[in-house]
C-alpha cells in the first residue's frame, strides 16, 4: 500500500501501541513507536514523522512535559501532535490543546474516527507548507522583478549619456586642436595650465575612463537581462525551455559570490555541457531548483574554508563547484541530468537522509530556513523528475536533477 506519510506513536502500553500501530500501518502509514516520552524526544532528533500520537500518562515525563520540550525545540516544534488519552476531562484536554497540541483523542478510541483526524491534521500541515512555500517563491520573484526594474531606467540613462560624454569630449578636443592651430604661441598662463593639467595624459584617460563606465554599465545591463529571464518575468510559464540558458543565468547572478575572500580563493566553476534538447519545462522555477543547489554548494565551501582557516597548512583543494549535464537513457526513458557537484564540508551520513525535509538546516538561525531543497525537490517532482544527493563528509556533495526528456 502507498505511504501516506510517517507517524511516531508514543504509549506506554504496549498493547496500545499495538492496536494503533495495526491500524495505522493498514490505512497505509509508516509508523514508528517509543514506550515513553524520553525515548520519543530521542528518536525524533534522527526521525521526522509528519504526526505525533502522544499518550499523556507515562512514566518518566508525561505527554504534557514531552509536547511542551517538542514545542521548544525548532527541528521538532512544527510536528503536529495529537493527545490520545485516557484522561477525558476537559481540563486536561484545554491543557493539551493550550500547550501546542492539535487535538485530543480519547481512549477507547474508535480506528475511523482516528483515521480520519490524522488525515485532517496531515493535510493542513501540507496545504500550510505549501502556502509557506508559494510565498517564498512568490516573494522571490517579485524581488527579483522589483530590482531589475529599478535598476533598468537609471542604468539606460547613464548608458544613454555616455554616448554623448563621448562626443562632446571629441567636439571640445577638436577646438583645441582649432585653438592650437591658430594660436600656435599661447600666453604662458595657458601654457602653465596645459602642463599642469598633463593634457595629452588627460586626453587619454578621458576616453579610458569612459570606455570603462561603458563596460561597467554593459555588465550590470547584462545583469538585469539575467535577472529578467531567470524570473521569466515576460514568459508564459511552461514552454521549451533551453536549460544551459538558465544554468548560465542562474550564475551570472551569483559571481559574486564565487570572488575570492579573506578565506579562499576564487570559486573555479567548470562547465561540462552536454548537448541537451530543449524541454518542456516552467524555466522560473527550474531556475529556483538551479538558484538553491548552487547556493548550497557555496555555502559547503565557504564554510569548508571558514572552518579551516589554516588551509594551506593543511592544503585543502582549491574551491570548485561542477555543472555538468548529459542524456541518459533509463529503462527506455530519455532524461536529462543536471549535476552540480562542490568540494565543500559535505554532509554527514546520519543526516542524510533528511535534507530534504522541510525547515531541516544545519544553519544557524535567520541564516537558512531549511525550505531550499524541499522546494527543488518539488519543482523537480512536478516536473515528473527526481532530485538526487550523494556526498561524503569533508570530500564535497553531488545534486543530480533528472528529468524526462520528452
Ligand atoms: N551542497 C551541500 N553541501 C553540504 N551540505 C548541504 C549541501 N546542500 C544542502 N546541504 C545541507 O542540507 C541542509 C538543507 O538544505 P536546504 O537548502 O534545504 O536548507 P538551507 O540551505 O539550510 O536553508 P535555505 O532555506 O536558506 O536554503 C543544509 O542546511 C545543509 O546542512
Ligand atoms: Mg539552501
Amino acid at each position: 500500500m502507498s505511504n501516506k506519510g510517517h507517524i511516531l506513536a508514543v504509549d506506554d502500553t504496549p498493547a496500545n501501541l499495538q492496536v494503533i500501530g495495526e491500524t495505522l500501518r493498514g490505512a497505509g502509514y509508516a509508523v514508528a513507536t517509543a514506550i515513553d516520552g524520553e525515548r520519543a524526544l530521542k528518536r525524533l532528533q534522527h526521525y521526522q514523522p509528519d504526526l505525533i500520537l502522544l499518550d499523556i500518562q507515562m512514566p518518566g515525563i508525561d505527554g504534557f512535559e514531552t509536547c511542551r520540550r517538542l514545542k521548544a525545540a525548532p527541528n521538532t516544534e512544527h510536528i503536529p501532535v495529537i493527545f490520545i488519552t485516557a484522561l477525558s476531562d476537559t481540563l486536561n484536554k484545554v491543557k493539551g490543546l493550550q500547550i501546542g497540541g492539535v487535538d485530543y483523542i480519547t481512549k477507547p478510541f474508535d480506528c475511523a474516527e482516528l483515521l480520519a483526524r490524522i488525515q485532517v491534521h496531515i493535510n493542513l500541515k501540507k496545504a500550510q507548507l505549501q502556502l509557506i512555500q508559494d510565498s517564498k517563491l512568490s516573494t522571490l520573484g517579485e524581488l527579483v522583478a522589483g530590482i531589475a526594474h529599478e535598476v533598468n531606467n537609471p542604468i539606460n540613462f547613464i548608458y544613454g549619456n555616455l554616448n554623448y560624454a563621448a562626443q562632446y569630449h571629441q567636439e571640445i578636443l577638436h577646438l583645441l586642436e582649432l585653438y592650437e592651430r591658430q594660436y600656435p604661441d599661447p600666453p604662458a598662463a595657458i601654457v602653465d595650465w596645459r602642463e599642469q593639467i598633463d593634457l595629452s595624459f588627460l586626453k587619454q584617460d578621458y576616453c579610458d575612463l569612459l570606455e570603462s563606465m561603458r563596460t561597467g554599465t554593459e555588465r550590470i545591463k547584462g545583469i538585469v537581462v539575467s535577472l529578467r529571464s531567470f524570473s521569466k518575468l515576460d514568459e508564459a510559464e511552461w514552454k521549451p525551455a533551453d536549460l544551459h540558458e538558465g544554468l548560465n543565468d542562474t550564475l551570472t547572478l551569483l559571481s559574486y559570490r564565487l570572488q575570492a575572500n579573506s578565506h579562499r580563493e576564487r570559486i573555479k566553476i567548470g562547465k561540462n555541457y552536454g548537448d541537451l534538447p530543449l524541454i518542456y519545462c516552467n524555466p522560473a522555477q527550474l531556475n529556483q531548483v538551479f538558484m538553491n543547489l548552487l547556493i548550497n554548494a557555496l555555502e559547503a565551501i565557504d564554510s569548508k574554508y571558514w572552518h579551516d582557516r589554516d588551509n594551506i597548512k593543511n592544503n585543502l583543494e582549491p574551491p570548485q563547484l561542477n555543472i555538468s549535464t548529459r542524456m541518459e537513457v533509463n529503462h527506455g526513458e530519455k532524461l536529462v541530468c543536471i549535476q552540480i557537484q562542490d568540494n565543500g564540508v559535505g554532509i554527514e551520513t546520519e543526516i542524510q537522509g533528511r535534507i530534504f525535509e522541510q525547515f531541516f538546516t544545519t544553519k544557524s538561525t535567520g541564516k537558512g530556513t531549511g525550505l531550499g531543497l524541499a522546494i527543488a525537490r518539488q519543482i523537480v517532482e512536478k516536473h515528473e523528475g527526481i532530485l538526487t544527493c550523494h556526498s561524503q563528509l569533508g570530500q564535497g556533495s553531488e545534486f543530480i536533477v533528472s528529468l524526462p526528456a520528452s
